[in-house]
């Protein structure tokens, strides 16, 4: 599943990597320098039962979202979606579809037809001073956007419904209807917090004229991985990102969903976005907390939240790993104590970094990581240097699967189905050599037993999970356009 592309099982790989990342111990002969070094990156080994404690802080958290008199104070807001069931694989027809959710842009067209799915897309960059500029200058961007590619398409002429990956947290008043309640991953264009981003999107539209375009459903990236498996596999209950930032979602009861404020019609259940990056907000990931943690969040944009999400995902993995290094190096640790400009810029070492040093099999000559040293004008290295930088990637990206799979246990052991598929998507899972196992292992040890999960890669789920949604939300609408026809009395 996942990642798995070698002939290796997967707990071969990990005995594999543990092999190359513990080595580094035994090449080292000053013991006090090994003790210096170890006492620098202990905070990032974690039993099993702070992992489990996390659970127990999770489903706290869970519980206290969903609950109607609790869920105001809740940071872990649980967010239901209106998206009540899944595709089942009669969906049809051409739909746009919109993804927003880090520096880059995506407008696709979609073609649907049962199992078979179409797409052309075309990525378009948020430039920084837009990411921190007005709501209106982003929204004006957007429609540019989809004017370009609607042009290029030579679809201009055509009503498409659309549906808009918008991944940031929402509370949803409808399927078509979500107020922004706070950026997160580096945004934070003023005046969209607290409004309702269709709104803004069509009013974006009507500016720049010239087209007809009606979004009919805004989901989260969650949503859009869960329903892109869920296509193909009815098994599917969870959506993970791990990507940029970090989230899941889930079908709920809507028993279990003290907040939920519609029918109860069948079926009675409904997506759950948990919004989890904020956990920790409230102190409650005290515990684990380390130095470095401290530090990303206070150089943040957004100090003081999503601390669970700083602790995973892709926008800081690679900053807690450069502070890390930074400190052996002060300490003579590391590069012979010379470290270089690059390395002590903030955000300079990036978290595909880590993903390179850590595919760094063939200890015997480092290329990867030596390359990445290079990259970073760093040129007073030696292979001691490469094993020990290995060992700390190893330790925080470790760490990141682990608290992710925790996430992800607490939901499993809380929906209690026997057989569950979790979609996952994002860079960080797709491009790190050992997430995928990483995750399975600490999963297993942390879910009930007797309860049974796959992890899968989802494909295109923010375009594809846009589209589909739309694609029920059209149907929908045409079914009730067709009833109130059929209801009107007769005018001839
Ligand atoms: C951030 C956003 C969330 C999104 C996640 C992954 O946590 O708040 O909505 O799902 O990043 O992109």
């Amino acid at each position: 599943m996942g990642l798995c592309t070698s002939s290796l099982s997967g707990s071969d790989r990990l005995q594999d990597k543990f092999y190359q990342t513990k080595k580094w111990k035994y090449t080292i002969k000053d013991r006090t320098k090994l003790k210096q070094v170890e006492n620098i990156v202990k905070p990032f080994i974690l039993d099993d039962a702070v992992y489990k404690r996390v659970c127990d802080v999770m489903l706290d958290n869970f519980n206290k979202g969903l609950g109607k008199e609790t869920n105001a104070e809740a940071r872990v807001k649980m967010f239901p979606t209106y998206v009540r069931s899944v595709p089942d694989g009669t969906e049809e027809g051409d739909f746009l579809a919109l993804d927003l959710g880090g520096t880059n842009f995506r407008v696709l067209l979609i073609s649907l037809k049962g199992q078979e799915v179409n797409m052309e897309s075309k990525i378009f960059l948020i430039p920084q001073h837009i990411m921190l500029g007005t709501g209106i200058q982003l929204f004006d961007h957007i429609a540019d956007c989809i004017y370009k590619f609607m042009k290029e398409q030579k679809i201009e002429k055509k009503t498409l419904p659309l549906g808009f990956t918008f991944s940031f947290p929402c509370k949803q008043l409808g399927l078509a209807k979500a107020k922004l309640t706070t950026w997160t991953k580096g945004f934070k264009c003023e005046g969209v917090e607290g409004n309702d981003i269709v709104q803004l999107l069509h009013e974006a539209i009507k500016r720049k004229g010239d087209m007809e375009v009606e979004c009919l459903a805004v989901i989260n990236d969650t949503v859009g991985a869960l329903m892109s498996c869920a296509h193909s596999d009815r098994q599917c209950a969870i959506g993970l990102i791990l990507g940029t930032g970090t989230n899941a979602c889930y079908i709920e009861k809507l028993e279990n969903v003290g907040l939920w404020d519609s029918d109860y019609n069948d079926p009675k259940e409904v997506i759950i976005n948990t919004e989890w990056g904020a956990m920790g907000d409230d102190g409650g990931l005290d515990f684990l907390i380390t130095e470095y943690d401290k530090h990303v969040d206070k150089h943040s944009i957004n100090g003081g939240k999503q601390i669970y999400e700083k602790m995973i995902s892709g926008m800081y993995m690679g900053e807690i790993v450069r502070l890390v290094l930074e400190k052996l190096r002060r300490n003579g640790l590391l590069f012979g104590g010379v470290g270089s400009e690059e390395l002590s810029k903030r955000g300079r070492f990036y978290t595909k970094y880590v993903s390179e040093i850590e595919s760094d099999v063939d200890e015997s000559d480092f290329k990867s990581t030596k390359q990445v040293f290079e990259e970073l004008e760093l040129t007073n290295y030696t292979d001691e240097d490469c094993r020990i930088a290995l060992y700390v990637c190893s330790l925080v990206s470790t760490r990141a699967a682990y608290l992710a799979s925790a996430g992800i246990a607490t939901l499993l052991n809380k929906m209690g189905r026997k057989d569950v598929s979790v979609a996952v998507d994002g860079s960080l899972y797709r491009f790190h050599p050992h997430f995928h196992d990483l995750m399975v292992e600490k999963i297993e040890k942390l879910v009930t037993p007797g309860i049974r999960f796959k992890l899968m890669l989802s494909h295109d789920g923010s375009g594809k999970g846009a589209a589909l949604v739309a694609a029920v939300a059209n149907r929908l609408r045409d079914e009730e356009a067709k009833k109130e026809k059929d209801c009107k009395p007769n005018e001839d």
